[in-house]
């Protein structure tokens, strides 16, 4: 029997407006079109993971509202294990505002809601389910403390951590030693080295900078610029992996179903590069549509698209 992925992280309801250019200072914006979908980090994540054919158990706490148990309906709909799935009562779920602009980009804010009861007392007395674990998988939307006590019982137990850290947010930097995987976008990449980093060669100067500060394997994504990734197994060799050119219509969990579906074909035991080759295919697919889970590729489409040789 394999090991499952665990994902731990947020689950949002997400309220989208898609519109021509993002309003300025007190402009108003009319002719939008507004969504409300699924989404949060780690649920886009666990969803991505799953659809491309992992064994995918969430830990995850939602709401008291009427969104959430569609949202959980939602996870079960696309094969995750939801036996962690936590319902909170006297919170809402969390709650995501989007506004995509031109070129498919987003601007969002989150109210972390029943997020806020990941806390480290529930993640701690799941020992023996990280301990099962192939990979544990985690983002940035619960507290600092559930992410370092994960980081803690992962490594005290020999499990390996693929961190995606976004939203960037201050943290004790040591943990870093703890990471396995840590993959950061161009604005991330550079809260936690200190450097612009915005294209190609200042990326690579960060995945060095960053398994200097103690990750395993450092991967900074940069959209329509692919992927820079410096591994532990090359010991500092950097490679630039191209992203799949396609026309963007809302890049919303494109970056979340990339990291969902890394760790798919890392479980699977595909080589790193090969990896995010398939992760680098599902963002590809994900862009394409709008909304958040709603985007997330089938495992059948990605193989479809690799297969085509886009
Ligand atoms: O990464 C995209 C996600 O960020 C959205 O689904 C939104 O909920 C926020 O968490």
């Amino acid at each position: 029997m394999t090991k499952p992925i665990v994902v731990i992280g947020s689950s949002n309801v997400d309220f989208i407006m898609k519109m021509d250019h993002l309003p300025a200072r007190d402009e108003t914006v009319t002719d939008a079109e507004f969504m409300q979908t699924f989404g949060g980090k780690g649920a886009n994540q666990a969803v991505a993971a799953a659809r491309a054919g992992g064994d995918v158990v969430f830990v995850n706490c939602v709401g008291e509202d009427p969104y959430a148990d569609k949202m959980v309906a939602g996870f079960e709909a696309s094969g995750v294990r939801t036996d962690y799935v936590f319902r909170e009562t006297g919170v809402a779920s969390g709650t995501a505002l989007v506004m995509i602009g031109e070129g498919g980009h987003n601007y969002l804010s989150v109210a972390p809601g029943a997020n806020r009861r990941l806390t480290p007392e529930r993640v701690e007395g799941l020992r023996d389910l990280i301990a099962g674990a192939a990979y544990v998988l985690m983002q940035f939307e619960i507290p600092r403390e559930t992410i370092e006590c994960t980081l803690d019982l992962a490594a005290a137990v020999g499990v390996p951590v693929v961190w995606n850290y976004a939203p960037a947010k201050p943290f004790d930097r040591a943990q870093l030693e703890k990471v396995a995987i840590l993959i950061v976008n161009e604005p991330e990449a550079s809260v936690l080295t200190g450097l612009e980093v915005s294209d190609r060669v200042s990326a690579r100067v960060a995945t060095v900078k960053l398994r200097e500060m103690g990750v395993g394997t450092a991967i900074v994504t940069l959209g329509e610029q692919g992927s820079v990734v410096a591994a532990r197994e090359t010991r500092g060799g950097v490679k630039h992996i191209p992203a799949f050119p396609v026309q963007a219509i809302d890049t919303t969990a494109a970056g979340d179903t990339y990291c969902g579906c890394l760790v798919v074909a890392l479980a699977e035991g595909k080589a790193l590069e090969v990896a995010v080759r398939f992760a680098s295919a599902a963002a590809a697919l994900c862009v394409q549509k709008l909304g958040a889970q709603p985007s997330t590729p089938w495992r059948s489409e990605i193989d479809a698209f690799l297969k085509d040789g886009v």
